[in-house]
């Protein structure tokens, strides 16, 4: 398998951070990437102390993304725009994976927001032209992918995407994360369908007291 070099944009919060460790522990160059260079820094150290050895570096956002060949959007979907659009002259010609979902919470719990664009990873499309976007790690917990180095066999990773060669990128990406590649789910549109699909894992989350996955079947192992 390639290793990559690999920004993780809001690399402080548990989900980049989550990725980061289990990319690290694969062989990646991971540079956690935040609005403050010295929270970054702290939550690299966290990730070294778990993966001794890991290539784990922090920066700022910007920094994060001068040297990498691959970018994690792990932002939450309030500050996402700003963020792509800020940074989108630094993000064209790589691969930008989004695991951003954006999600409502109300009395009857969480639930899809309306996107203009069809969802964020299309949002950030439209935002940075020049990035090669692919949707995908929508569905692991942060928490999952933080409390063990084991694959978590019993999930899929589902990769979407207009460019082949980046979703390629993702699927191999999944490896470390599930011990298998990701699953191809079609063109970056499908974002749509995958970004919300995470409100049903929550709700399904709270009623049983788990921690639910997506895991495809009528696939070769
Ligand atoms: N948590 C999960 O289990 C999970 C699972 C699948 C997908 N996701 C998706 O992954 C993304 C990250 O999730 P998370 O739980 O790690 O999120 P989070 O903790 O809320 O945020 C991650 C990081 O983003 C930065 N950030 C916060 N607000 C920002 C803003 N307005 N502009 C720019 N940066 C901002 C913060 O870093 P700094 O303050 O250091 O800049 C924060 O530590 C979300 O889009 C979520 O939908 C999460």
């Amino acid at each position: 398998m390639s290793t990559y070099r690999i920004a993780v944009l809001g690399g402080t919060g548990p989900q980049g951070r989550g990725l980061a460790y289990r990319w690290s522990l694969a062989g990646h160059e991971v540079v956690l990437g935040s609005r403050t260079e010295e929270r970054a820094r702290a939550t690299a150290d966290q990730v070294r102390e778990r993966a001794p050895g890991a290539s784990v570096h922090g920066a700022t956002n910007r920094m994060a993304v001068a040297d990498a060949e691959v970018v994690l959007l792990a932002v939450p979907y309030e500050g996402h725009d700003a963020l792509v659009g800020e940074l989108a002259g630094d993000l064209a010609g790589r691969v930008v994976i989004s695991c951003v979902n954006p999600l409502g919470f109300d009395a009857q719990g969480p639930y899809g927001l309306a996107v203009a664009a069809g969802s964020a990873a299309e949002a950030a499309a439209h935002l940075a032209p020049g990035a090669r976007l692919v949707g995908a790690f929508h569905h692991v917990s942060a928490v999952s992918l933080w409390r063990t180095a084991e694959p978590l066999s019993h999930e899929d990773v589902l990769v979407c995407g207009d460019d082949a060669e980046a979703k390629q990128v993702a699927i191999e990406l999944a490896r470390p994360v599930t011990g298998r590649d990701g699953v191809d789910a079609g063109s970056l549109r499908m974002a749509r369908q995958l970004e919300p699909l995470t409100a049903v894992l929550i709700n399904i989350n709270k009623r049983y007291k788990t921690r639910s996955g997506i895991r495809v079947s009528g696939l070769e192992s």
